[in-house]
């Protein structure tokens, strides 16, 4: 039996990580949030009501459980109290369930001019970012000069921290044909900021050391996805912090063994946003009916996904970096009206087969798949919580997916509401 779970996507984001993390909330006391910032969307969805969290964890609707953003996420203090007021004004009385490490890295106003300009410049080859200031955000922490939550304690140093930083990016913007941002404005705002989030700001990984030795549920949100890691995704076209299994401990700040399961959640067929490689990806109707049943739409930026068949290569290789356990199959109602389905089992680089995918986006890009063709169902599998009501040839699906990729499917999501699920095991057990 599992008492903690780390949830994390194995494709290019968007599986639906957001949705299983509030499900298995439920049985938790804890989710900590480990990496990103607020370029996640996750999205859960209660009855009729629809909340689309970026930043706070997906266990915040559950009044049994703390949510914890830990030091490895890069914070918008902005875009966090809109969305603490989101929250608020539905209800949720956010400030008593959430806890932030004051080692967060702070992506402040230059942050997202930078990632903008960047961009902009980049014309054809730009990375089609969230435009949130994530990388400049923890380009800033690798350098050592990010400010930090904790900073905002003592406020003296806080200033002059911003000066130098302002300074220093002044320039580039500057270079870039930008505004300079104004260094007065970001301290005037900080001295509104330090009394929000100086509450909140505690001790993570004792937290989470405590939570462990009582025996707790601990649940840990990944945000993106596998393929969007910054070392093992389709670089350059990635985010910039490690997405895998592994960042959970450094971006928390607990060890290994406080992981019990992983639990990869795998979009029934592949979406990505933004630019960079994707061989499955469909460019005729059957694209358009994807995007069209699963709503593929940004959950941060509104952008349309583009959509494909779903690559097993791509997954067997998130399974094999982030030691899964066991795989949530998500969004496998979108599929019911298709005649013929197809799988890619392996990728063809330059005359060759291969099995997984090489480094780096260039030869990524040149990849072609080779698909394995299966007959659709089509019926209806929406809401369906009984593996054996599924129709059998989405049963047959499912369990051709578990072949090809090695790893044992424990959970089929048919519909983004909250008990939409065929449950074969809980990750927690019980
Ligand atoms: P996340 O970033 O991984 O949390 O995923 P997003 O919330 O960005 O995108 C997933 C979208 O699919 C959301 O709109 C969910 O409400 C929705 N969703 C999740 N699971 C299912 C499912 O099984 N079926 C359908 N139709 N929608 C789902
Ligand atoms: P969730 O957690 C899908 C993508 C962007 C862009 C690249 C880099 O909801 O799954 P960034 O702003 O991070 O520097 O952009 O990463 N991206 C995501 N795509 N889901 C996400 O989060 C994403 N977060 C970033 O579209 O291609
Ligand atoms: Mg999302």
């Amino acid at each position: 039996m599992a008492n903690s779970v780390l949830v994390l996507g194995t494709q290019w984001g968007d599986e639906g990580k957001g949705k299983i993390v509030d499900v298995l909330t439920e049985q938790a006391s804890l989710v900590v949030r480990f990496q990103g910032g607020h370029n996640a969307g996750h999205t859960l969805v209660i009855g009729e009501e629809k909340t689309v969290l970026h930043l706070v964890p997906s266990g915040v609707l559950r009044e049994n459980v703390t949510c914890v953003i830990g030091n490895g996420v890069v914070v918008s203090p902005e875009a966090l109290f809109k969305e603490i007021d989101m929250l608020k004004e539905r209800g949720v009385p956010v400030e008593d369930r959430l806890r932030i490490s004051g080692a967060c890295p702070l992506i402040l106003p230059y942050h997202i001019a930078l990632d903008q300009a960047r961009e902009k410049a980049a014309g054809r080859h730009a990375i089609g970012t969230t435009g949130r200031g994530i990388g400049p955000a923890y380009e800033d922490k690798v350098a050592r000069r990010a400010v930090r939550v904790q900073d905002l304690l003592s406020l003296e140093r806080f200033d002059e921290k911003i000066d130098v930083a302002c300074a220093y990016h002044n320039a580039t913007l500057v270079g870039h044909g930008m505004e300079a941002v104004d260094a007065e404005a970001i301290k005037r705002e900080a001295r509104i900021q330090a009394e929000r989030l100086a509450p909140l700001i505690a001790d993570i990984p004792g937290l989470i050391d405590e939570h462990r030795k009582a025996g707790n549920r601990i649940m840990f949100e990944g945000a993106q996805g596998t393929l969007l890691d910054v070392d093992h995704g389709t670089y350059p076209f990635v985010t910039s912090s490690n997405t895998v299994a592994g960042a959970a401990c450094s971006g928390s700040g607990c060890g290994p063994g406080t992981i019990d399961y992983v639990l990869g959640i795998t979009k029934a067929y592949t979406t990505r946003v933004g630019a960079g490689p994707f061989p499955t990806e469909l460019f005729d109707s059957v694209g358009e009916v994807l995007g069209e049943r699963g709503n593929e739409f940004g959950a941060t930026t509104g952008r349309q996904r583009r959509c494909g068949w779903y690559d097993a290569v791509a997954v067997k290789r998130a399974s094999i970096l982030n030691g899964i356990t066991g795989i949530c199959l998500t969004k496998l109602d979108v599929m019911d009206t298709l005649e013929t389905i197809q799988v890619c089992v392996a990728y063809e680089l330059d005359g060759k087969t291969i099995d997984h995918p090489p480094i780096g986006a260039d030869e990524f890009a040149r990849c072609t798949p080779v698909y394995e063709s299966m007959p659709g169902w089509q019926a209806n599998t929406a809401g369906i919580t009984d593996m054996q009501a599924l129709p059998e040839l989405a049963q047959k699906y499912i369990a051709r997916l578990e072949e090809l990729t090695g790893v044992p499917i424990h959970l089929v999501s048919t519909g983004p509401e909250r008990n939409e699920n065929v449950v074969i095991q809980w990750p927690f057990g019980g």
